[in-house]
């Protein structure tokens, strides 16, 4: 197959009106650029949902071809400390922004930075306001210092809702001739948890497999195991067959290539879903927690969770 370019840049949205689930966000960063008052912002939100897009499409709107001069994307976890942060936006706003008042600095990952990093990283934004805005992005609104808080406008990006996501994602399958059928769009939503890169990245992984993509599809490039396959294996278990359990298990890590932490995280899912009576499914989600730290901490996941489904028998 030809080397592809990859999907997320491909269908970036470019401009604001093609940005799907932060209508909120939207209407306010457009009144923004319309009436050329950008201030200094604060994007919260998790990863995957538009926030480095949006930043993109406010300097396509402000400067036109000339955005890239314009924009200096950095971040805050790649950069070694405020210093080399201050160095680089020193450097930057040393020249006069091309055919604009101002330059704007994409600071990633600004949650990363420790208080006294960030106190410097707000003297910063006030000696150079004259000739730039800061776009500061991070997950939490609640690690960013209070006085970085009150100098910006802050926006909270949302996950992607099923309806939005669903949508974008149907414009890039008719786009690219894929089917895709009704179940996998919904999981494809629900492995996601509405992180759109994450979503799009399936539908490509996927798309490189067959052109017509259904569940199997979808849970064979993903890291997330079958439910029915995890919950057949428990049931397995359950009633005293351990062998036939424990050939499921070896499937999912040695075919499948999952994680154990990934098999654990599913089969606490399915737990939650299981027939039994409460007291059971109680101690079972209670040694189902003990398995997952286990891995967590490094143990043998293949010798944990034939453990765990030993367990299941004993029980
Ligand atoms: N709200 C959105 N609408 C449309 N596409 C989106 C949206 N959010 C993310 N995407 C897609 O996911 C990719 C990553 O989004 P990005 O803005 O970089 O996320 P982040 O919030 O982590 O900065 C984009 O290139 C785009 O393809
Ligand atoms: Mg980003």
């Amino acid at each position: 197959m030809a080397i592809e370019e990859i999907w997320t840049e491909k269908y970036r949205p470019k401009k604001f009106s093609e940005i799907v689930g932060q209508e909120e966000v939207v209407k306010r960063l457009e009144a923004f650029v319309k009436n050329n008052t950008l201030p200094h912002c604060l994007f919260a939100g998790p990863a995957g949902v538009g926030k480095t897009t949006a930043a993109l499409v406010i300097a396509h709107e402000l400067f036109g071809e000339n955005w890239h001069q314009n924009f200096l994307e950095l971040n805050a976890s790649d950069e070694r400390g405020i210093d080399t942060i201050r160095t680089k936006v020193k450097d930057f706003a040393r020249t006069v922004p091309l055919g604009y008042g101002f330059k704007i600095i994409y600071l990633d990952e600004a949650d990363a930075l420790t208080r006294d990093a960030q106190q410097a990283l707000r003297r910063m934004m006030e000696k150079f306001a004259g000739i730039t805005r800061f776009i500061l992005a991070c997950n939490y609104v609640s690690k960013i210092i209070l006085p970085i808080q009150s100098r910006t406008a802050i926006f909270k990006f949302k996950p992607i809702d099923e309806k939005a996501m669903r949508k974008f994602l149907e414009k890039i399958a008719k786009n690219e001739k894929l089917k895709v059928d009704e179940k996998s769009y919904s999981i494809i939503y629900h492995i996601s948890e509405g992180d759109m890169r994450r979503a799009i990245n399936i539908l490509q992984t996927a798309a490189q497999v067959k052109t017509t993509i259904t569940p199997d599809v979808i849970y064979s490039v993903s890291s997330n195991p079958n439910p029915e396959e995890v919950k057949k294996m428990l049931e397995l278990a359950l009633n005293k067959k351990f062998e036939d359990a424990r050939k499921v298990l070896i499937s999912l890590i040695r075919d499948e290539g999952l994680s154990g932490e990934d098999i654990m995280k599913e089969i606490h899912n399915q737990i939650i879903n299981l027939k039994i009576d409460e007291e059971k499914k109680a101690r079972i989600l209670a040694m189902a927690g003990d398995y997952e730290f286990r891995i967590s901490e490094g143990c043998n996941p293949r010798i944990q969770l034939e453990s765990f489904l030993a367990q299941l028998i004993i029980l």
